[in-house]
């Protein structure tokens, strides 16, 4: 019901709030350069405020909601977790979404949490702490920026838009070589775009296309926890969400496509190429 929704959201944002003043903390002790490289890739990090807003998000949830499942993506990192979908309610977090930018100080970087039940999104939660910003959606309930309704923008030709996309932290040719392809084949001529952006989050990049400050996003190696949240905030702000082929999202896919509206979701689904990475 609405109210139980609401409930949940407001419980997800006093837990985001909470955990920024982790944040807060390492940012004032100057803490955020201790990063370890995570996998393969020297651009795949972690730092102990990941791992530390992590055990307090879900810490603070599992109080509230000792039944509910949790899929979080330093757990899962670190092989403690799974990331297995049932109709139970299933908390998403990304503690940091956009730790690069949060070992620079680039000010993109988001506690996400998202709720979804019976395997559907249902509440999105995104804190950019850098810049105090706290975006929140219920299903059916509508997006605010603190506290504020927002919507997404009205363009519908997409050589009048921006489209955010990125190169995500691992970049082996197979996966790297399409996406500069992508990007080239939006920002080139003919026919170009008004900007192509990378912002380092996804979850960010998700909330910029929800206020309508850019028309479209995508990104293929994308997990559950960078886009649960974010998806959430953008259909509830009047946009869509899908997959990038174009079919349904579907968030253990590795992959997603969030415009505006219809008309700039066909027009971009053509110009991608599918990139295929293990399931989540
Ligand atoms: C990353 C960011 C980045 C995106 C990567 C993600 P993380 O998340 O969202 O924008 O390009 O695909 O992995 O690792 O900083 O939480």
């Amino acid at each position: 019901s609405p109210e139980v929704l609401q409930g949940y959201l407001e419980k997800a944002e006093l837990v985001a709030r909470k955990a920024s003043e982790i944040v807060d903390e390492a940012l004032s002790k100057g803490e955020r350069r201790d990063a370890s490289i995570k996998g393969i890739n020297t651009s795949d990090l972690v730092t102990e405020t990941d791992l530390a807003v992590e055990k307090f998000v879900f810490e603070e949830l599992r109080n509230y909601y000792p039944d509910h499942k949790f899929i979080g993506e330093e757990s899962v990192s670190s092989g403690g977790g799974s990331c297995t979908l049932t109709d139970t309610p299933t908390w998403i977090i990304d503690p940091i979404d956009g730790t690069s930018n949060f070992v620079h100080g680039f000010p993109f970087s988001v506690i996400s949490i998202g709720l979804a039940v019976n395997k559907e999104l249902v509440v999105g939660v995104a804190y950019n702490f850098f810049q105090r910003q706290m975006y929140t959606a219920r299903k059916g309930g509508g997006a605010f920026l603190n506290g504020k309704r927002i919507s997404v923008s009205n363009v519908t030709e997409l050589n009048k838009s921006i489209v955010i996309t990125d190169y995500g932290s691992t970049r082996q040719d197979f996966e790297f070589i399409p996406k500069v392809e992508m990007m080239k084949a939006l920002a080139g001529d003919p026919g170009h775009v008004h900007g192509i952006r990378t912002l380092g989050s996804a979850v960010a990049s998700l909330c910029m296309v929800a206020s309508g400050r850019a028309e479209a996003y995508f990104e293929y190696g994308v997990h559950c926890w960078d886009i649960a949240a974010g998806a959430v905030i953008v259909r509830e702000a009047g946009g869509i969400a899908i997959y990038p082929t174009g079919s349904e999202l579907d968030i253990m896919g590795r992959g997603i496509l969030v415009a505006a509206n219809v008309e700039l979701a066909k027009s971009i689904v053509p110009i991608l190429k599918h990139i295929d990475y293990p399931r989540d």
